[in-house]
């Protein structure tokens, strides 16, 4: 039973649930790196892909891969066929990532979006452009660098992320981290960032420190997108991006 605090009555969960999400509120659950890590983890002796509970016992045959010992040309076609959530029932096409396979910067963002979903391709949209030229700031060619997100696929409408959706497609992050083994990481937006470092805090204060993720520093900013709304913040992600590049010329 959930109880409300205005006025003390109590609403039953699902009741709950149901006028928050024809509020259109999304309902966030506790991220918890263990649960990540029973799924799926970085190394190559833990890292596997199992059926979450709510899938379909029917399509357990194909969702059931083993991605540990996946090489890269394995491992995209794991995401490729990839029937974990109901995300396989509405992409065009799934987004596995793009960039050179021994960079030493790995840029990881939430989802595809449309233009990436039509294209197959992350940030090639409007945010992409300014990645792109956020990139050239700090003297790096897209090529250069590894790109990639947390969702292989795009949400309907470009909704957030939900916690299963995440949860099911850490696995294939967490190996392309293990086969590029990069010497950063940026990550940019609150989902992005919250996802990989397991974290309920904004954004503004991610930023303000440097994280790692299995012993490789992070930088988390602001997403390209969020700029792209408040040029303002500009000033700040330039900040993240300079202790970007101090990290990879350390
Ligand atoms: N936004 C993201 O987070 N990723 C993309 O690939 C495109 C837009």
């Amino acid at each position: 039973m959930h109880r409300d605090k205005a006025d003390g009555c109590e609403l039953p969960e699902e009741l709950r649930r149901y006028y928050l999400d024809a509020m259109g509120i999304q309902v966030w659950e506790e991220l918890d790196i263990q649960d990540f890590l029973s799924v799926a983890a970085v190394t190559e002796d833990r890292a596997s892909v199992e059926p979450s509970s709510s899938v379909n016992k029917s399509q357990t045959s194909i969702i059931n891969v083993e991605v540990s010992n996946c090489d890269w040309e394995e491992l995209r076609a794991a995401v490729e066929q990839c029937r974990l959530c109901e995300l396989c029932n509405t992409r065009k096409q799934t987004v596995f990532g793009t960039g050179n396979q021994s960079a030493d910067l790995l840029v990881i963002g939430e989802a595809p979006g449309q233009d990436e979903d039509a294209q197959g391709e992350p940030f090639v949209g409007e945010a992409g452009q300014l990645l792109t030229a956020m990139l050239k700031a700090i003297k790096l060619e897209r090529e250069q660098v590894y790109i990639t997100n947390v969702l292989k696929c795009q949400p309907p409408n470009n909704r957030d992320p939900l916690v299963d959706e995440i949860k099911n497609c850490h696995s294939y992050l967490y190996r392309q981290i293990a086969l590029l083994q990069p010497k950063a990481i940026y990550v940019v937006g609150r989902i992005a960032a919250q996802a990989l470092l397991n974290s309920k805090e904004s954004i503004s204060k991610l930023r303000l420190h440097q994280h790692n993720f299995e012993g490789i520093p992070v930088i988390a900013s602001y997403h390209p997108a969020y700029l792209l709304r408040k040029p303002s913040e500009k000033k700040a992600a330039w900040h993240d991006l300079q202790q970007l590049q101090k990290l990879l010329e350390a």
